[in-house]
């Protein structure tokens, strides 16, 4: 890691102002470690890199990365606990809940998937998996891994599966859990978390709705509480603006009950909430528990950056507003060069990523490498159906939310020029 001084100017306002809006903070004991990085972090810069806009990971702020590069703790240590503990409640904050349960465990989003298909749903129950991409694959293939009967209603490519279609399927038999791709990264499609909890509560109040936020959570408004969501599972790397390594899913308390009243075992070892969900207790009580070692680094590097977005400016929902500005001006851009968008509705389009489709006769290896030459990294296709014939683009975190970086003017000036480049126009 390069470490430079570098004088505040060149850090972001964001940046410079969260040492200002810590007081308003209210976090009691922590606050004291998290001081400590932001303000040692003046002097760190992380290297001049290529920008980063794949739909994550995502790029990540200097005082985020900094936090990553806190001295090794234990992860008993007193001074450690309540950073722990401030992360549980900062991640219920981020999805507008005031009792569920957050669990922090080392892993990628697809540990989320284990613990739900380990811990709530008992071998030959079933489970309705509404899929609108690629990720609807693999939640289905977790799901029966652990033994769930699953069945799949599976959206045209860049559609959403029609809430009458849930209705009926649910009117037809009893699921444990309903889940869906809030955002479908292979797709760029956004589900209506709102309407289909709705349509879940109404038809089959006792099934579980299982939101997959691994695209979606901290881009995507998420109103877990509210909504009644049972399951939201995501991981740091995304939306979260942090690097790749942690698991986090909230369960409602309808959920934890539903584990605690189960009557086979748990089917996991290490994702099994018997395990974690004492941990999680502990830590938010402020008090040592051991199941496996937690990622301790990249929790401090999550209170930094969950900091970042729940006490400092803009606010969430300023932060939800900035990421359909950022969203807006790039689908424009795309629309502008006459190009196509995977969502076939623009009311489905996520507000964190892009899916575009290239222009006849122009593939991949036309497009990527030119964005590539102008130190723009984006991503090719994943949906197995149009994976040649399209790419995608983040627009996720710091990019689309802090406008003093202009990652969001580089982007669409490096889209525009590659595609006019790739087709003979420039
Ligand atoms: C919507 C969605 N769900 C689940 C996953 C799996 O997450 P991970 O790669 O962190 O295991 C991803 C990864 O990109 C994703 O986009």
């Amino acid at each position: 890691m390069l470490l430079q001084r570098v004088s505040i100017p060149h850090l972001s306002p964001l940046v410079r102002s969260l040492p200002r809006l810590l007081p308003r903070a209210n976090l009691p004991v922590a606050s004291l470690s998290l001081s400590r990085n932001m303000a040692t972090n003046q002097g760190f810069k992380q290297d001049a890199h290529k920008l980063l806009v794949i739909p994550g990971p995502i790029e990540v702020a200097d005082d985020v990365l900094f936090a990553n590069a806190h001295p090794s703790m234990s992860h008993v240590s007193p001074d450690f606990i309540p950073v722990f503990g401030d992360c549980i409640r900062m991640t219920r904050e981020i999805l507008f809940s005031k009792d569920a349960q957050p669990f922090l465990i080392s892993g990628s989003g697809t540990l989320g998937w284990d613990q739900v298909a380990a811990n709530l749903v008992e071998p030959g129950e079933k489970a309705l998996v509404l899929h609108t991409g690629y990720f609807g694959d693999s939640f289905e293939e977790c799901l029966t891994t652990y033994g769930a009967e699953v069945r799949q209603l599976k959206a045209d490519v860049g559609g959403v599966v029609p809430l009458a279609e849930l209705e009926k399927a649910l009117q037809a038999d009893k699921y444990k859990v309903v889940t869906f791709t809030h955002v479908d990264t292979s797709t760029a499609v956004l589900s209506d978390a709102k309407s289909i909890a709705e349509t879940v509560k109404r038809v089959s109040p006792d099934t579980l709705v299982v939101l997959d936020g691994v695209c979606s959570v901290a881009s995507e408004e998420i109103r877990m509480d509210d909504w009644g969501l049972d399951i939201v599972l995501t991981a740091t790397q995304k939306g979260l603006g942090v690097p790749p390594g942690l698991s986090v899913l909230v369960a409602s308390q309808k959920a934890v009950k539903t584990f605690q009243s189960r009557k086979t075992r748990v089917t996991s070892y290490y994702a099994s909430w018997k395990k974690w969900l004492p941990i999680m207790n502990a830590y938010e009580a402020g008090k040592p528990g051991y199941f496996a070692t937690p990622p301790v680094n990249l929790i401090y590097a999550y209170h930094a950056s969950l900091t970042r977005i729940t006490k400092a400016q803009p606010s969430l929902e300023e932060r939800f507003a900035l990421h359909r500005a950022a969203s807006k001006r790039i689908k424009d851009a795309v629309t502008e060069l006459g190009l196509k968008q995977v969502p076939t509705d623009p009311k489905y389009a996520a507000n964190g990523m892009t899916a575009v489709y290239y222009p006849d006769g122009v593939g991949a290896a036309d497009v990527v490498p030119r964005f590539g030459k102008r130190d723009v990294v984006i991503a090719g296709g994943l949906h197995a159906a149009i994976k040649d014939k399209y790419f995608r683009i983040g627009h996720m975190g710091i990019t689309a939310v802090d406008s003093e970086r202009g990652d969001i003017d580089r982007l669409i000036a490096a889209l525009k020029e590659s595609i006019l480049e790739a087709t003979g126009k420039q």
